[in-house]
């Protein structure tokens, strides 16, 4: 039975349901939602199971296509987001793949924001291409970039917004007009903005992809991703690609995300404010050159980001004055933030992209992303915040007894 709460939920506000939206309870009325660790479902008859297998009777044929627990998360993101239907996958990589590669097909041409995490420019820049799908990366700022890039094969646009890990900022409702213009969809990865802070959807964006694994989660335990969308796509290609190609969410990992999405609001909300605070910290510290928030008057798209997002996100990125040395040399003082390349969670990490995520591009290609020795990405967590301002501050104050070392 479906929660009375969740019914004709248009209504309802983001942080109700996040805690009642798709919840459907068994014949138990447990409170907490059900885990059905289950491959696959029994039938009363050969007859009920014909009519299963052919849609005539609605519900579950096997894990692959759908599980009653992996179906209240995509309920309750496919609420929080706005969207018609959505499909959980076992990652954020599985999301944006199908996300991307059930649209296309050989002879077509997609366009994408440069900016990409690098796994799904990846997917982009040498994937596609050996099936036939070629593409063009453009810069995501420069609107004249992508109606120049746009062909009459291009089926798909690509972006994500903030992007990693410089928190450039692209403008989906302008972006999304002119590939509706062109006959094609706009697919957003959303990872950075969070559904509390950004609805690609709503701004015109055909498909919006996440890794669930970040801030969904928000503890750093599982793997996971979502794809969301009007019904006619989701249930389309999408769903034949996904249940033939089968990235199916564990009923585990499923029950795990839909538990925390019952505090993604609030951890957001408390994780931004903070991050806010580090960064106007950050912009005052002498051993820091460029700060990046996108909320912040000086972030060069900060007027768009101010438009399109409810908040200034979770994540900075900054330039640690004196490069690769010198940012190691800090981070190797800190004591609460953690060096990880992950993002989202309750603990702050902090990254080197130079040496870890953009490691793989060439030193020009760093070079056209700003992606500079000395920059390090933070994503900022749910500790206290002075704490986190002293743990900074500790940090970078070893850069002054470095450079009394080198006198
Ligand atoms: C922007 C972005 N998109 C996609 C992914 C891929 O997600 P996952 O690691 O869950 O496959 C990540 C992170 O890893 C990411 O940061």
């Amino acid at each position: 039975m479906s929660d009375p709460a969740s019914r004709g939920s248009n209504s309802l506000r983001p942080a109700t349901l996040l805690v009642h939206g798709g919840g459907t309870r068994s014949p138990f009325g447990e409170t907490s939602e059900a885990l059905f660790l289950t491959q696959s479902y029994v039938f009363d008859s050969m007859e009920a199971c014909e009519a299963r297998f052919k849609g005539d009777d609605p519900g579950f044929v096997y894990s692959r296509y759908g599980n009653p627990t992996v179906a209240m998360f995509e309920e309750r993101m496919a609420l929080l987001e706005g969207a018609e239907a959505a499909r959980a996958t076992a990652t954020g990589m599985a999301a944006v793949t199908a996300a991307v590669m059930s649209q296309v097909k050989a002879g077509d041409h997609v366009v994408a924001a440069r900016a990409l995490f690098g796994a799904c420019r990846y997917i982009v820049e040498d994937h596609l291409p050996r099936y036939g799908v070629a593409s063009t990366l453009v810069d995501g700022a420069d609107l004249d970039g992508w109606r120049a890039a746009i062909r009459p094969e291009t089926r798909v646009l690509f972006l994500e917004s903030p992007t990693n890990p410089l928190l450039d900022v692209y403008d989906i409702a302008a972006i999304a007009a002119i590939a509706h213009e062109a006959g094609a969809l706009l697919v957003v990865d959303n990872v950075f903005a969070t559904p509390i802070l950004q609805k690609p959807l709503a701004l015109g964006a055909d498909l919006v992809a996440y890794s669930a694994t970040k801030h969904i989660d928000g503890g750093g335990r599982c793997l996971g991703g979502v794809i969301l969308g009007r019904r006619e796509l989701i249930e389309g290609d999408l769903q034949q690609f996904l249940r033939q190609t089968g990235p199916a969410l564990s009923p585990f990992n499923a029950w795990v995300l839909l538990k925390s999405l019952e505090t993604l609001s609030l951890r957001v909300g408390r994780q931004m404010q903070t991050a806010a605070r580090i960064a106007d910290y950050l912009a005052g510290h002498p051993h820091v050159g460029l700060v990046r928030y996108p909320w912040r008057a000086d972030h060069p798209h900060a007027e768009i980001a101010r438009r399109q997002m409810t908040g200034g996100g979770t994540l900075v990125a900054f330039e640690v004055e004196g490069g690769k040395a010198a940012a190691f040399a800090a981070a190797r003082e800190l004591r609460i933030i953690k060096i990880s390349s992950n993002l989202g969670d309750a603990k702050s990490l902090i990254t080197h992209p130079a040496t870890t995520t953009h490691q793989r591009l060439t030193p020009e290609a760093r070079a056209a992303l700003g992606v500079t020795e000395g920059l390090v990405r933070l994503s900022v967590g749910l500790e206290d915040e002075d704490d986190l301002i002293d743990d900074l501050a500790r940090a970078l104050g070893a850069l002054d007894r470095r450079e009394l070392a080198a006198e």
